[in-house]
């Protein structure tokens, strides 16, 4: 099928605005196949992916999660009668749950990170016997109306209101309002991304995240660590919470935990505070949850990210992309005003939206896929799977250094 014709049924038999996106996008292909950190587009075009939402840590078609699924499906097990048990679940959740510290000891799977995160505002209410929320300024946490309400950006609720009521919002290092709030005793969860994906990857400041939970312990309130877009090694720690040594109550994984092939994510949590679904395994389920092709996917990623290797090999390509935008900044600082993040999830934070939309779009253009937040249109996100390789680095460099001359060209010529 020819670009266009595939543009015009997006168009007519699913959302106009979606076509409209992947039409102005420019790069004038769709995706034929995908291996480590390439896309390859219908017409040969190979694209380094930097961005995918930061979907693929563990590279596209990872051959160690495709064999754990393929011998699955050779038995003929996918989906689960939900009434004979299956030891894929056994083994994914003990599996997921060593993964963290140890003070977490249960997990329950799910589909959509914004399914767990639904799962842990339910769980805190039904804990704490109250109704309040709370979540930090420049918070993504999903779309679905639990969710949303936890979502900083009012542009993703637009009339969709009234959504979750009781939810308090406190800036990003306001800790006199963290204070405030939490002493109220009527928090039921406290939300938390330790870095911050969407709203333009901020990390939280380790003594804000500190006192949040020396809060929350002192006051009753759960503390949810979200790590649905930084777990599972994507800073260079397991967990991006580790960097500021807090005990969150509760932990959300999703995105890579399916390895960019099976849509699954998981609420781990303490003992203590799992006890509602512990005694009431009816009060948070999903058809799908936990269904023995995800669970085959969760165990072959568990293993990943176990290997010695891995955490060291990610913190070392940390380090080359980390040179590349240090050189870039230095160079061209009018333009790229910033960058942010650890490991293989970072930020760039331009001067102007205009240039970050230029960059991302000459990206796309030349062959650089970049992810833009987008209630944040000053930053991209650059958030590589962890296989790419040096020479990778120093293509992704060029890109850039030629998007960032374009802009500074554009501003001189204004
Ligand atoms: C931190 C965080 N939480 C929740 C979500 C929602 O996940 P999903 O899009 O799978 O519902 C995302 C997605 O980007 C996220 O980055």
């Amino acid at each position: 099928m020819d670009y266009q014709s595939l543009l015009q049924d997006i168009r007519t038999y699913g959302s106009k605005g979606w076509a409209i996106v992947y039409g102005v996008s420019g790069a004038g292909e769709h995706e034929r196949s995908a291996e480590g950190a390439w896309i390859t587009g219908h017409k040969g075009k190979r694209f380094l992916d930097c961005g995918s939402f930061a979907l693929f840590m563990f590279g596209h078609g990872n051959s160690k999660i495709l064999v754990a699924l393929q011998d699955l499906l050779s038995h003929g097990l996918s989906g689960t009668s939900r009434v004979l048990c299956h030891a894929e679940l056994a083994v994914a959740l003990k599996k997921l749950v060593a993964l963290t510290p140890p003070h977490l000891q249960k997990a329950m799977l799910l589909n959509s990170g914004s399914e767990a995160v639904e799962a842990a505002i339910k769980l805190c209410r039904l804990k704490t016997k109250r109704r309040k929320l709370a979540h930090l300024g420049g918070s993504y946490h999903g779309k679905t109306a639990g969710a949303l309400s936890l979502t900083d950006h009012a542009g993703f609720k637009a009339d969709t209101h009234p959504l979750l009521q009781d939810v308090v919002r406190i800036e990003r290092g306001d800790m006199a309002k963290l204070e405030t709030v939490l002493a109220s005793g009527d928090i039921a969860g406290l939300f938390v991304e330790a870095v911050q994906g969407e709203g333009g990857i901020h990390p939280i400041e380790p003594a804000f995240l500190q006192m949040a939970h020396q809060l929350c312990r002192q006051h009753g309130t759960l503390l949810v660590a979200d790590e649905i877009q930084s777990g599972l090694g994507r800073t260079g720690r397991l967990w991006a919470f580790e960097r500021s040594d807090i005990k969150p109550d509760i932990v959300l994984v999703g995105k890579s935990l399916g390895g960019g092939i099976v849509p699954v994510s998981a609420l781990i949590a303490s003992e203590a505070a799992f006890s509602p679904f512990d005694h009431n395994p009816y009060l948070h389920s999903s058809t799908y949850g936990g269904n023995p092709l995800a669970c085959r996917a969760v165990i072959a990623v568990t293993e990943i990210v176990q290997a010695k290797n891995f955490l060291p090999g990610v913190e070392q390509k940390g380090t080359w992309i980390e040179s590349a935008l240090d050189q870039l900044h230095g160079q061209f600082s009018d333009v790229l005003s910033a960058y942010s993040g650890f490991g293989l999830m970072r930020g760039l934070h331009f001067s102007s939206s205009t240039y970050a939309a230029k960059t991302l779009e000459y990206c796309l253009k030349t062959g650089l896929l970049l992810s833009p937040c987008l209630s944040n249109p000053t930053v991209l996100r650059l958030v590589p799977p962890y296989c790419i390789e040096h020479s990778d680095v120093d293509y992704m460099h060029g890109i850039l250094q030629q998007a960032l001359h374009n802009c500074r060209t554009l501003q001189e010529s204004s």
